[in-house]
């Protein structure tokens, strides 16, 4: 009898999951569970290839210095260092494999900028160079090596005040789908505002078109989160504001909540058992649903979390009903 390897067995019950979900797309990345991964370390979130399987898109976070003439820097916890993330190119590419979409995600708490149009094309050249299909300068010039991910995620929590980067992320953004090829490789791009509708900072990438995924952050909001009180109908109420106000090029939007406590410190964390029993239930039928983003990079409360969900048929059920309307 072959003994099996923790890896094995995460990798069969990765199979076994895509099995029991039927035949799962492999050209959108919603809709399903949407995680975030890269802030902390191997121990804590689990390496990249160990915890993606549950999800049908992660954002790798985060690309968190840009613009304005600055090297670009990944900033990717304690998992590795700027020079030696290319180890991550191998999880990725087996991450892609199991039909899980990763992309880049941009912005958080970092030193990022965009100065200008021309500045923000220069950006998108660089991330089409470093990290999507783009390969004119080679492995050296790519931090995570050789695997061509799936999109770009932007994750923007603040600028500075009267920030001018407001005005040009739609540049960045177009300048980045010029190179989606539908009959190829895809190059998705994916917006996380925060959830007062609109966002001050992404509304005119969102309204440009070239956004295809919102997941809105019904955290650390309490104009339109889950309340301290159980009260539900704020997050509820401003997710259908979403769905309705976004352009038709948006092709779903997915519930952004926080999947451990210490991520929403300004509230709206609820327990998985909340979103599955009662915000998945009404959220579902939306047509826009794209599924749930969840906020973590504490690997043992996110995984309990999603595999909680996993099992909601209507977490995920429209995971096969989005794509073949809209794809
Ligand atoms: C952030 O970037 C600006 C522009 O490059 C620079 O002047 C500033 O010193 C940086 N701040 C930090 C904290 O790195
Ligand atoms: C999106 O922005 C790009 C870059 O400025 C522009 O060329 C394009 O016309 C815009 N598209 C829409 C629909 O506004």
């Amino acid at each position: 009898m072959i003994s099996l390897t923790n890896t094995s067995v995460i990798f069969l019950s990765a199979l076994l999951l895509v099995l029991s979900l039927g035949k799962r797309s492999l050209g959108s990345p919603l809709p399903g569970l949407v995680a975030y991964w890269g802030q902390s370390s191997d121990d804590d979130e689990f390496t990249l290839d160990q915890m993606c399987w549950m999800y049908s898109t992660v954002n790798i976070g985060f690309l968190d210095k840009f613009g304005g003439g600055q090297e670009p820097e990944l900033n990717l916890g304690k998992h590795c260092t700027q020079d030696c993330c290319t180890k991550l190119s191998r999880q990725i590419t087996r991450c892609q494999r199991m039909g899980v979409k990763v992309f880049i995600s941009l912005g958080s708490d970092g030193n990022y900028t965009l100065t200008s149009k021309e500045d923000a094309k220069k950006v998108a050249d660089y991330i089409w160079m470093a990290f999507l299909g783009g390969n004119d300068y080679g492995l050296t010039f790519r931090p995570l090596g050789n695997a061509v991910l799936d999109g770009v995620d932007l994750y923007i929590k603040k600028s500075p005040k009267n920030d001018p980067t407001r005005d040009f992320w739609h540049e960045l953004t177009a300048s980045l789908k010029e190179h989606d090829d539908p009959e190829g490789k895809r190059v998705y791009v994916s917006a996380s505002p925060q959830c007062p509708y609109p966002d001050p900072y992404l509304d005119r990438a969102i309204n440009n078109g070239s956004v295809d995924y919102v997941w809105p952050r019904f955290f650390n909001n309490p104009s339109c989160q889950y309340g301290d009180d159980g009260d539900q109908s704020k997050l509820l109420a401003t997710y259908t504001l979403w769905t309705r106000s976004v352009p038709s090029t948006v092709q779903a939007v997915a519930v952004g909540i926080p999947a451990s406590r210490d991520q929403a410190p300004e509230g709206g964390y609820m327990e998985s058992s909340i979103v599955r029993d009662d915000i998945c239930t009404t959220v579902y039928t939306n047509a826009l649903y794209g599924g749930i983003m969840l906020y973590s990079f504490n690997g043992l409360e996110l995984y309990p979390f999603a595999k909680t969900l996993e099992v909601s048929g209507e977490c995920i059920a429209k995971r096969q009903g989005i794509v073949s309307s809209s794809m």
